[in-house]
């Protein structure tokens, strides 16, 4: 029996992670984010009503599952409000639930508006972030200038150090970007009146961690983004800031390695992509319209239209290397139903894809939870995926409720 499992994203993010820790969440007792910021946008779809979650972990529908938000993640306060209104609006309560770490870097307005103006400042080479200051944020963290949420709990120092921050943001802010600046005395009365809201919400939460496995129960890590926007292996400099693969759960929550019983890759069943960066198997064609549409990929977060191609698994093996994947659950086949030919990329050659041609099922196959009952198409896509992985495919869903998955290998 696995007692811990982590979920992460297997190629440039928004693979469907949020709707998979949803549904292995039903028989776990905590989900735990480990690193990223809200740049995440975490989508569930219980009974046709659709949640989107950028910070708040996705185990939340649950209402008897803990919610803790690691010291990897950097915590935006005006955002981690502004989520919890939307949540308590829907009588999804968090009190006692929502857990974190005092060690989490805070994002400031000042990292907003860096992020913003270095984008601005970029032009036509812009990475194309979140703009949500999540870069910024890291970066004062690396360099032992940043927030933690604990600093707000010693309100002399904290005006010291906000004040020191700022004097040197406010600098680059002025003479680099030609930017506004901020204003140390207000912002520092804003983190005092949020202190006082989220101070009950912190936990040392290695120790917590350790007690749920010292008491039995089950736990879930959540990855944000995805492998190949991981700072140190994904496709830099156009990544994000954080170590989206498997080593992040280690820094970014304080559990040993050894703890982790099983690491499942949320693989789409094509790719896509939001913002700038090399993408190999991107389609400019009809059938990049198709996924697209038939996808809704449109950014959770920022509601940016995500570029869309076919399947790389070249891309994928790299993934199964750095995070020594135990799974697979593949997501949203059913965007797939109407394709005559599908192409899956087996290799490269000068940076441009070689293609394996596969013939579609042009059906729908959305809803289906047996795997027999799938066309003998899908189930030779799917098999080929498998093989050429050489990685099981334990879990596959097939739309974006809850109940719409095939779920081959049971995990808890
Ligand atoms: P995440 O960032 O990895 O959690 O993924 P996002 O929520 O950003 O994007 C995934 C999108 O696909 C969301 O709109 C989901 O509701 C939707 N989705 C997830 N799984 C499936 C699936 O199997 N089929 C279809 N059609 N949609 C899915
Ligand atoms: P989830 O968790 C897809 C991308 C941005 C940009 C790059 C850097 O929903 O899968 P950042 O704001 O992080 O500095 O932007 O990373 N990006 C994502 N793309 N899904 C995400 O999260 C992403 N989070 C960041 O588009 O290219
Ligand atoms: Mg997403």
């Amino acid at each position: 029996m696995n007692k811990s499992i982590a979920i992460l994203g297997a190629q440039w993010g928004d693979e469907g992670k949020g709707k998979i820790v949803d549904l292995l969440t039903e028989k776990s007792d905590a989900v735990i984010r480990f690193q990223g910021g809200h740049n995440a946008g975490h989508t569930l779809v219980v009974d046709n009503k659709t949640t989107v979650l950028h910070l708040v972990p996705s185990g939340i529908l649950h209402s008897n599952v803990k919610c803790i938000i690691g010291n990897g993640v950097v915590l935006s306060l005006d955002a981690l409000s502004e989520e919890i209104e939307i949540l308590e609006k829907n009588n999804i309560n968090i009190s006692g639930r929502l857990l974190m770490s005092d060690n989490c870097p805070l994002i400031l307005p000042v990292h907003v508006a860096i992020d913003k103006a270095r984008e601005t400042k970029k032009g036509k080479e812009k990475i194309g972030t979140t703009g949500r200051g999540i870069g910024p944020a890291y970066e004062d963290k690396i360099s032992r200038r940043g927030l933690r949420l604990g600093d707000l709990s010693n309100q002399e120092l904290l005006l010291e150090k906000l004040s020191e921050l700022l004097d040197y943001h406010n600098f680059v802010l002025k003479n680099y970007y030609n930017a506004e600046i901020f204003d140390p005395i207000k912002m520092y009365e804003k983190l005092l009146l949020q202190y006082e809201m989220y101070k009950e919400y912190i936990v040392d939460v290695p120790d917590y961690i350790e007690n749920l496995f010292e008491n039995n129960k089950s736990v879930i890590f959540e990855g944000a983004q995805g492998t190949l926007l991981d700072i140190d292996h994904g496709t830099y400099p156009f990544v994000t800031s954080s170590n989206t693969t498997v080593g992040g759960i280690f820094t970014g929550s304080g559990v040993s390695p050894k703890k982790l019983d099983y690491i499942l890759a949320i693989v789409k069943a094509y790719t896509t992509r939001v913002g700038a960066g090399p993408f190999i198997t991107e389609l400019f064609d009809e059938n990049g319209k198709i996924l697209s549409e038939r996808g809704h990929e449109f950014g959770a977060t920022t509601g940016r239209e995500r570029r869309c191609g076919w399947l790389d698994l070249v891309a994928l093996k790299r993934s199964i290397i750095i995070n020594g994947f135990t799974g697979i659950c593949l997501t949203k086949i059913d965007v797939l139903d109407t394709f005559k030919k599908i192409q899956v990329c087996i290799d490269y050659k000068d940076n441009l894809p070689i293609y394996k041609e596969y013939n579609g099922w042009q059906q729908s196959i959305s809803g289906i939870n047996n795997y027999k009952d799938l066309p003998k198409n899908a189930k030779i896509y799917i098999e080929a995926i498998e093989k050429f992985l050489n990685v099981p495919i334990d879990i596959i869903s097939n739309g974006p409720g809850r109940e719409e998955n095939i779920i081959i290998k049971k995990f808890f």
